[in-house]
């Protein structure tokens, strides 16, 4: 078995991707397997089915291009069977805006909020605070600010010249209480989701900083929560991986304002991280698959 691992990639999350790869390579060399690290240019198609010639792929890219479906369309193109979701799920569930539309009729609870022009975000509140501002189809919490009650400045950032992600900006009503995540893998017989973790950064949001610095962030797993709240994001995060069609594992990210009791989804990530700090391969090793046991199922799971 021959398998070309994909990482590091064109997107803001390069960095996050090639730690992923690495991870991932290894842990496929540990069993034995044969691996080729392919750092995920535009030559792509001519280096995979002109030099490496995989049997399969493993794609651990994160953010455009490799995660939104465009990688996913080169490689259903060269017949070359790839991990995790397909075409239509990765580009779906990297529109952030669109991924809600889908999953409300879905029965999954999603925030409120929507696109706006990014101009008209940095001159003014465009909701009542507290809110969060994030680019529609970012990962990793690049480009992600959370605008505080009584802040008397929107976000002046993504008006700037420089705001490389996209002209419609995504605001939601900040939802205050726990930060949750669920991973899912898609089995044959149905998706099962692995466990709920709860998130504390050690310090202000989940960002990126809090996502990848070791110690950014506490993980509690299984998370404390009231059992039917627990169920329901175990369910929820089955139902979301498969409104949005996906395959393989993807990871559900959630908050639950404990004061409401309301439990919001906020987003499907397509290409879970695969870092030392990461959520996915964390709850996988609670349920007993270890991350050497998650790679190769996710090789075994390959499809075109
Ligand atoms: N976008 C990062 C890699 C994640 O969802 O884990
Ligand atoms: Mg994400």
């Amino acid at each position: 078995l021959h398998v070309a691992v994909l990482m590091g990639g064109l997107s803001a999350e390069r960095e996050v991707s090639l730690t992923s790869g690495e991870q991932c390579a290894q842990a496929l060399e540990r069993q034995g397997v044969r691996v080729s690290r392919v750092d995920a240019g535009r030559d792509l198609a001519n280096v995979l089915s002109g030099l490496i010639k995989p049997d399969v792929v493993l794609n651990c890219l994160h953010g455009a291009w490799g995660e939104d479906g465009c990688v996913q369309g080169v490689l259903e193109t060269l017949r070359i069977p790839y991990t995790h979701s397909g075409v239509l799920a990765s580009a779906l569930a990297m529109d952030k805006n669109r991924s809600k539309a889908v999953l409300k009729a879905a029965g999954v609870k999603v925030p409120g909020g929507g696109l706006y022009d990014r101009h008209e975000v940095a001159a003014r509140h465009v909701i009542e605070p507290p809110y969060v501002v994030k680019p529609n189809a970012e990962g990793s919490s690049v480009g992600v600010y959370l605008v505080t009650e009584g802040a008397n400045r929107p976000v002046a950032e993504v008006g700037e010249p420089g705001w490389g992600y996209g002209e419609q900006v995504m605001v939601e009503p900040y939802i205050a209480g726990k930060e949750l995540a669920v991973a899912v893998i898609g089995y044959a017989d149905g998706p099962r989701a692995l466990t709920v973790t709860d998130i504390t950064p050690t310090k202000g949001f989940y960002d990126y900083e809090a996502k990848y610095a070791p110690g950014g962030s506490v993980h509690v797993l299984p998370a404390v929560l009231p059992p039917a709240v627990f169920e329901a994001a175990l369910r929820q995060a089955e139902a979301a991986h498969v409104a949005m069609g996906c395959r393989g594992v993807s990871r559900s990210d959630f908050r639950y304002d404990d004061v409401k009791d309301d439990l919001v989804l906020l987003e499907v990530n397509t290409q879970p991280g695969m870092t030392p700090t990461s959520l996915a391969p964390e709850q996988a090793a609670h349920t007993g698959m270890s991350y050497e046991d998650l790679v190769r199922w996710m090789v075994e799971d390959a499809s075109c």
